[in-house]
């Protein structure tokens, strides 16, 4: 274990659940250790470390700027738990703010919509896109209107959250206080300086409903162990002798592969990064930025697939594919576009079955976190790891 500084009552907690072994094996090299033992995907107090003590204290996804394109656009997210609203303000700018009402706590916003205020739909308290509250018709007797010019202040407008953006992507932090993005996202932009990232679009989202834990969404993401016999196509594309196991650069982990023909769906037939090495035409790059930002970048295109537990066996995941420029929507380029989210559909419903299988057999007594393959697994011990490490830091 390094020596950063630890909460003991959070040591405390997460030894109660995966007990003094589960504890020891996640610190444990990976030729000797296990995964994480079955609460870590089952329990609902696990669930509740992670979102409280991972999710709320990290950078997480919140969607893509293009799913709110114009001002008074907004989406109902949950971060940790958290209701949140993602929205877009007159100012042009992405504010959040928690969704729920500051006098008696209704959500406010439950689907994505347009709307030039906020009105809560209990007693009508009515807030500016900025989360500033506006108007409370008749809380001080029959037919009175309280206004406010400036907002109510810190006790009465919506609790903003901190939230930045990135290339038409939005991220947000719960408890404020994450490293600024640009630190949290430095391993994975220093490993891809020859991607142009100011020139992605956004093409659109496939969801997913997986009856798994979230955390095995990532650690089959990780692992390239289970190409061979799960996924035909991409073996096809990218044999097991082009792949190895990645490893984690800080808190990003990092792997990637040179394939020997492109294909449609992955470098063929749409535009590549402006001014791309040509020896990067026929590469593809993964990241895990920690807890839960993973990128793929292929030449022509730029992939996330994001994965927000629900419950400890219900996960939402999200895929949203960016494009190179016009790519991402015009008609010129529909064909190729449609072949590069119809492969990632049918590439992740290869998974989908896989990560039920895993999460029923976690259910089983005579399973311990199992025995890794230090040769492809080494990556997803450690995200094990750091998910323990993040929960018991101070
Ligand atoms: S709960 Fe929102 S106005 Fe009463
Ligand atoms: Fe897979």
């Amino acid at each position: 274990m390094n020596a950063r500084a630890t909460d003991a009552e959070a040591i405390a907690r997460v030894k109660s659940l995966i007990g003094d072994d589960g504890f020891t094996q996640a610190f444990a090299d990976v030729e000797d250790a296990s995964g994480l033992p079955n609460a870590a995907y089952w329990s609902d107090e696990w669930l509740a470390l992670e979102q409280e003590r991972v999710f709320r204290r990290s950078w997480v996804f919140a969607g893509a700027e293009a799913e709110i394109p114009e001002p008074g656009d907004m989406k109902p997210i949950e971060i940790g738990g958290a209701p949140l609203i993602i929205m877009r303000g007159m100012d042009g700018k992405v504010h959040a703010v928690h969704n729920v009402c500051r006098h008696r706590g209704a959500r406010l916003v439950t689907e994505p919509c347009r709307k030039s205020s906020i009105t809560c739909p209990y007693h009508a308290w009515n807030y500016a896109l900025d989360g500033k509250l506006r108007a409370r018709p008749h809380f001080s007797g029959p037919d009175s209107v309280d206004r406010f010019e400036n907002g109510g202040g810190d006790k009465l407008d919506l609790v903003p959250v901190r939230v930045e953006t990135w290339n038409g992507c939005i991220f947000a932090n719960v408890s404020g206080d994450a490293d600024p993005l640009e630190v949290w996202l430095a391993p994975f932009l220093n490993r891809t300086r020859a991607y142009d990232y100011s020139a992605i679009r956004w093409a659109g989202r496939i969801d997913f409903e997986v009856r798994a834990n979230w955390k095995l969404v990532y650690e089959n993401y990780m692992e390239g162990y289970h190409v061979f016999s799960v996924h035909p196509k991409l073996l096809k594309f990218a044999p097991m002798n082009v792949r190895w196991s990645g490893e984690w650069d800080a808190h990003v982990f990092y792997n990637d592969y040179v394939f020997p023909e492109i294909e449609e769906g992955r470098g063929g037939g749409l535009p590549h990064y402006p001014g791309l090495p040509e020896k990067d035409a026929q590469r593809g790059l993964w990241f895990l930025c920690f807890p839960h930002f993973a990128a793929e970048v292929f030449p022509d295109q730029f992939t996330l697939l994001v994965s927000y537990p629900v419950a400890p066996d219900l996960t939402r995941e999200e895929l949203h594919v960016f494009l190179i420029g016009d790519a991402a929507t015009s008609d010129e380029h529909r064909g190729p576009r449609e072949a590069v989210l119809q492969m990632w559909d049918d590439l992740n419903r290869e998974d989908l079955g896989m990560l039920e299988l895993l999460q029923q057999g976690r259910l089983s007594p005579a399973y311990d976190g199992g025995r890794l393959s230090p040769h492809w697994e080494g990556p997803t011990h450690q995200f094990g790891r750091r998910i323990v490490e993040k929960i018991i830091a101070a």
